[in-house]
């Protein structure tokens, strides 16, 4: 199971989407560092990250805390790639199914999600998972979850850039609008839970780094070269992205 899913994630080159994940956590850096403090996480004993790939938040929770930090994914060469960076040694790894967490039950404080529920397979499945692993008072966070078929490119692209990713998000097994959907996850999962939405946006004139790594994300996925040279000839270039968080607490 655990080798299935892994396949069908990523393609074969663990380096090149770690720096991609930590591109991501660089975009929602804000949001994360806010909910860090709201949820007090310098408190926490045992921390979970769920989906952790190639390590960018596993790390920062290691450093940012004294906790013993625990990651899981279904992909085992991203955690390779992980236990193979000395930040990653701080980092307790396990490749299994966010559906049947190999922990006890009550095992975590918090359990962190980012970018994770859109690749979930069955996200109530995984949620009823994190609420049994967590102790009483324990919190799951969806620190941050984007929701690629509202994000919008300025220009836009043709196709509009966001409809083409959701697009091959799908086709990829993806569900790319999963953030809107997360509150009602996770009530029904037993959790008292606050959710809500932000719209990140970048210009190119202050990050150009993340447009040069868009585009060559979108000539990867087969993006029209054509259309691609066009844009990259623009000014003024924008993206602006919402991207959803979700708050539950084991009661
Ligand atoms: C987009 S990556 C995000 C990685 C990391 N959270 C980050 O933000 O850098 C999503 C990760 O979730 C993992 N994943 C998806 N479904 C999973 C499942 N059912 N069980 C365990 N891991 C899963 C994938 O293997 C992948 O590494």
């Amino acid at each position: 199971m655990v080798e299935a899913l892994s396949r069908n994630l990523r393609g074969p080159d663990p380096d090149w989407w770690h720096q991609r994940y930590l591109q991501q956590a660089e975009w929602t850096r804000s949001l994360r560092h806010h909910l860090y403090r709201w949820l007090e996480i310098a408190r926490c004993r045992r921390i979970l990250e769920v989906g952790c790939g190639t390590g960018a938040i596993a790390e920062e929770l290691a450093e940012r805390t004294t906790a013993e930090v625990h990651g899981l994914d279904a992909d085992r060469s991203a955690l390779a790639l992980l236990r193979g960076r000395p930040r990653g040694r701080g980092v307790c790894l396990a490749a299994g199914d966010a559906e049947a967490l190999p922990y006890p039950d009550g095992s975590f404080d918090l359990i962190a999600t980012h970018y994770f529920w859109l690749w979930a397979g069955d996200p109530p499945q995984a949620a009823r998972e994190c609420r049994r692993v967590l102790r009483s008072g324990g919190v799951l966070a969806a620190l941050a979850e984007p929701d690629y078929s509202r994000r919008k490119d300025v220009p836009n692209g043709n196709p509009p850039i966001g409809e083409f990713l959701s697009q091959d998000l799908k086709e990829r097994g993806a569900n790319p609008e999963i953030g809107a959907g997360l509150r009602d996850i996770f009530i029904q999962a037993g959790f008292a839970t606050e959710a809500g939405m932000l719209d990140g946006e970048v210009g190119l004139e202050v990050q150009p780094e993340i447009f040069q790594q868009e585009w060559e994300m979108l000539a990867r996925l087969g993006y029209p070269s054509s259309e691609l040279d066009s844009l990259k000839a623009s000014s003024g270039l924008k993206i602006i992205m919402p991207v959803h968080w979700a708050i539950g607490r084991r009661l």
